[in-house]
């Protein structure tokens, strides 16, 4: 028994929980899921997988990603990153939802399949209807020799390191990581970005460990805010763009191991349903860094406000309008919009990290769920 909780402690690496070590893993996670790929001088992306099918992916009528959970969130990014870079059209579809519509799929589909433990049964079942209906299907697992890494027909690996926290977190920006990485390969062979954008991408990609590094900074002021929003029992969280799918990990992180409900949205959506919720006693975090719809995020803040809404932004370093507004503002570093996930991802984490530990809940546990989902 001792011995067993010495080899938990070890394998904690110092840190309280596994959730906690893994958030604090991602600046190294991310480089090594970047590594020996991005090439940074050379302006080149390395990904056997992608060169090896290069024709498949170009030719493709559009991409279809297959998920759950976490996962389809970071299959959402991909959805705008896919779109916007590489001009190719991407759905993106909860694999127990694709698997029993009787979907329309072809030979010219491109199925990504994404998956941190490659066990998951309904994308599992998902990958199998596809490949049945003769679509190529790429895979991009975090577990080495998975079920889903073995029955793809070509795949990358996160390689973000085993994840042990049932709270994906890690897995959430290194899968962001590989997706970006094929859609600027991609966006490259199909000539839809221009050369000194396409090398303006490579270089900042290559700063965003140091960048999540520095997010992580805010560990301590995050504590702080988990400390007044504890007790909440309802929670919004707000995004636009890119990083409306962030709003909704927000979300699921929040409930899933603090047991508080928690909604995500996309911040325009509020006016159509959410903004009857809000009272002076709902918290609202909102993404509103300033690329990406900045002024019309703020005017969404300014609703809120004027509601009585308590406002949590997540705001890009140095913002002056949000910070006027909201109740509390969390800083992350400036980047790319389309690489602003990796970085608004990390407070939300921290967050919701914070809530559940001051509840007393099993964060690395949480009732109810399991690691990986192998059953319907
Ligand atoms: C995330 O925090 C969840 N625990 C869960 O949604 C998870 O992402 C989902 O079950 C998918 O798992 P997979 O990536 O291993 O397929």
């Amino acid at each position: 028994q001792e011995l067993q909780m010495n080899l938990e402690q070890i394998e904690k690496g110092g840190f309280e929980h596994f959730m906690l070590k893994e958030i604090h893993e991602q600046p190294n996670a991310i480089k090594d899921t970047y590594r020996g790929r991005l090439l940074v001088k050379e302006g080149i992306i390395r990904m056997a997988g992608i060169d090896d099918n290069i024709e498949k992916f170009l030719n493709a009528n559009r991409i279809i990603v297959v998920a759950c959970g976490t996962s389809w969130h970071a299959g959402l990014v991909a959805e705008y990153i896919f779109e916007d870079l590489a001009r190719i059209p991407v759905e993106v579809e909860y694999a127990s939802e694709f698997r029993y519509r009787n979907p329309v799929i072809t030979s010219n589909d491109v199925v990504i399949a994404i998956s941190q433990s490659g066990e998951t049964a309904d994308t599992l079942a998902a990958i199998k209807l596809a490949k049945a209906n003769g679509a190529f299907v790429f895979g991009v697992c975090n577990v080495v020799g998975s079920s889903i890494a073995r029955e793809t027909n070509a795949g990358a690996y996160t390689h973000a390191g085993p994840e042990i926290g049932v709270a994906s977190t890690k897995a959430f920006t290194t899968q962001i990581t590989v997706l970006t990485l094929i859609a600027l390969k991609l966006a490259k062979a199909k000539g839809s970005i221009s050369n000194s954008d396409y090398r303006y991408h490579l270089q900042e990609l290559e700063l965003i460990p140091e960048k999540v590094a520095k997010a992580l900074k805010s560990d301590e002021h995050i504590k702080q805010v988990a400390d007044i929003y504890k007790d909440a029992r309802n929670c919004l969280y707000l995004g636009r763009g890119y990083n409306f799918p962030v709003a909704l990990e927000g979300a699921l992180k929040l409930k899933e191991i603090s047991y508080i409900h928690a909604e995500g949205y996309p911040a325009a959506e509020m006016k159509h349903g959410p903004i009857a919720l809000i009272d002076e006693q709902m918290p609202v975090v909102v993404v509103a860094t300033k690329k990406g719809h900045y002024e019309k995020v703020v005017s969404n803040i300014q609703e809120i406000k004027s509601r009585k809404g308590k406002i949590i932004g997540i705001v890009t370093e140095g913002d002056i309008h949000v910070k006027e507004l909201a109740d509390h503002i969390i800083e992350v570093p400036e980047t790319l919009e389309p690489l602003s996930p990796l970085l608004t991802t990390i407070p939300l984490q921290l967050l919701s990290y914070h809530i559940a530990v001051m509840l007393g809940k099993n964060v690395d546990q949480p009732r109810n769920l399991a690691k990986s989902v192998t059953v319907e």
